[in-house]
């Protein structure tokens, strides 16, 4: 029988070798990026939701849970140094499909919107749900964001990453081919969260799949985000009609309240009302065209807050990215600790192809057939300024 002093003494001798191994660690320039898997809760049915949380060793870190592959938290550091969670959401799994929003989900398999929830592909036509208005919006009734994605791998260090993937059946919310997707986190060292969404099919099918994060940068301030200070690479614009379908057109941003070619606040022009996108989108919920060869990772935006001094660059291989600033937010969801989010309290920036490319053949193309992948590649990257 082991006596309490030499249970004592190996309770000391583990703590010190714990300390040791993390000191060689942090000494040969590996970092303390880790990954761990944990329980988050239940849904009203029962079922189990897991979360896996990222952190650096640079005071950021990320909570994704099963449950829509969400992005469920954010915290990076201020100029100060004050840790905050930056991205809107629910305390809750099961106040995601209570009042669901797309906070922080993955949206699939086509986020944003498909006209009248009908496309037509090699001559067969499809018809989806219509749950936005006249036309099908981020995957219809059920999509991706309301379904329980799996735990593929967690790793820890030197970059600390989870993959979760998703099978969808043939048919699945009307969409042709059985789709496998994963959702791929990673935290580096340097502040950044790179997701990578690919996906392969059995059948010719559309595809485009995106991260809906609420980004709020203020923190803890919860300020709404009209003082942001907002850049686009983007020339141009896909400006739409009265339900949000893009007309086709691709309108120059040049002296339009569209125009974020340079750093400007976000509430400088949103109630310029003489610009009918402005009117229909109630201030801004457009697709961008991002500047630059889609396939390869360039810059898309910048987002400043100025008070926290917090700064995020997005980075995108998407063709196009939605700007939207939380515009249908009414004071009725009850987001993190009982917080009543309103218009304005966020910027979701979507990278993906344009809304409605299927009936757009001269758009970047959604389709995807079998033996090919779809990736879609982001990175939000934080510093302080
Ligand atoms: C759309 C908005 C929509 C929002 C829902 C955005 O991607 O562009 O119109 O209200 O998603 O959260």
């Amino acid at each position: 029988m082991p006596t309490r002093d030499t249970m004592h003494k190996q309770t000391l001798l583990k703590r010190w070798l714990l300390g040791a191994s993390l000191a060689a660690l942090t000494a040969s320039g590996a970092s303390a990026a880790t990954a761990t898997r944990g329980d988050f809760g239940t849904l009203a049915d029962g079922t189990k939701v897991e979360a896996v949380t990222l952190s650096n060793g640079a005071g950021m870190t990320a909570r994704i849970m099963t449950l829509g592959a969400t992005l469920q938290s954010l915290v990076v550091p201020d100029k100060a140094g004050r840790k905050e969670d930056v991205v809107l959401g629910y305390d809750t799994a099961r106040e995601y499909l209570a009042r669901p929003n797309y906070f922080g989900v993955s949206v699939g398999r086509y986020a944003n919107r498909i006209a009248k929830g009908k496309f037509t592909l090699d001559g067969k036509s499809y018809a989806l749900a219509t749950n936005d208005g006249p036309n099908s919006l981020h995957g219809g009734l059920k999509g991706f964001d309301k379904r329980m994605w799996k735990i593929d791998s967690v790793t820890s260090g030197p970059d600390a990453r989870v993959v979760l993937s998703y099978v969808s059946a043939d048919g699945e919310e009307g969409f042709p081919g059985e789709m496998k997707v994963t959702a791929t986190y990673t935290l580096t060292e340097r502040n950044e969260l790179k997701l990578e969404y690919r996906a392969t099919t059995s059948k010719p099918t559309v595809v485009n799949l995106t991260n809906h994060a609420y980004f709020n940068l203020s923190g803890n301030d919860a300020r709404d985000v009209m003082g942001n200070l907002v850049t686009l690479n983007a020339d141009r614009f896909t400006p739409v009609d009265a339900t949000l379908i893009p007309t086709g057109e691709r309108r120059a941003v040049a002296g339009t309240p569209f125009d974020f070619r340079k750093p400007i606040a976000v509430g400088t022009r949103i109630r310029d009302a003489r610009d009918q996108q402005i009117r229909y989108g109630r201030g801004y919920d457009h697709n961008y065209i991002v500047n630059g060869a889609a396939g390869t990772l360039r810059l898309a935006a910048v987002v400043e807050e100025p008070v926290s001094g917090r700064v995020m660059e997005v980075r995108v291989t998407a063709p196009g990215i939605q700007f939207y600033t939380g515009n249908f937010m009414d004071g009725t969801y009850f987001g993190k600790g009982q917080r009543a989010y309103r218009q304005g309290d966020a910027i979701c920036l979507e990278p993906g192809t344009f809304p409605d490319a299927p009936n757009h053949p001269d758009f970047p193309s959604a389709r995807l057939d079998p033996g090919k992948t779809y990736v879609n590649t982001m990175v939000y990257a934080f510093r302080t300024k």
